[in-house]
């Protein structure tokens, strides 16, 4: 699978993952997602574009074990979000390829008898062309499409393959409870 775009996306991946400490490889992916997703540079083909009426969909775009990340595409119909989550204890970089999207940051205030409390940190609407990195464990947040008639589309690049994460459910004390999840690929 090629497409115009993804030659070069994928060469400043391999040369962002290369550099070493994980704040310097987050800034230099995002940097270089900021600057391909603005210039509208990634042109995907149609499956990417599809959204699905069960939730938002995941599609894999590149995977390197040898440098160890992997690109991810998500396609948000209007009115899908996530759960409240983690990313399994990778790094992640999350940029905007088209629409908008509502970013929630939440910070972990406490953990006892197995639940948990967050704070809302911040609330963003993220167009398309900006980004942003998460390292752990400073990396819960909740994505949703913000636009109410109009898909949207995120690329997401994870320092290893993220193939589970934990989400945090609402509990009616104010309290969260801790589930995991397995994530797979759409089509
Ligand atoms: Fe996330």
């Amino acid at each position: 699978m090629t497409f115009p775009g993804l030659t070069e996306l994928i060469g400043r991946l391999d040369e962002a993952v290369q550099l070493g400490e994980v704040e310097q490889i987050t800034a230099r992916v995002k940097s270089h997602l900021c600057d391909v997703l603005s210039r509208s540079e990634l042109r995907l083909p149609e499956r990417y574009w599809q959204t699905r009426d069960d939730s938002y969909a995941r599609r894999l775009l590149h995977h390197d074990p040898e440098r160890g990340y992997t690109a991810v595409v998500m396609t948000w119909a209007p009115g899908q979000c996530t759960p409240l989550h983690d990313h399994g204890g990778l790094w992640c970089v999350e940029g905007v390829v088209d629409g908008t999207m509502q970013v929630t940051q939440f910070d972990l205030t406490d953990e006892a008898n197995g639940t948990y409390a967050f704070a809302e940190r911040g609330r963003i609407r993220a167009a398309v062309g900006t980004a942003g990195s998460l390292i752990p464990p400073s990396d819960y947040h909740i994505l949703g499409n913000a636009l109410s008639d109009t898909p949207s589309i995120t690329l997401h690049v994870y320092g290893g393959d993220l193939t589970n994460c934990r989400i945090f459910t609402p509990r009616p004390d104010g309290r969260y409870d801790r589930q995991h999840r397995c994530l797979n690929y759409h089509d």
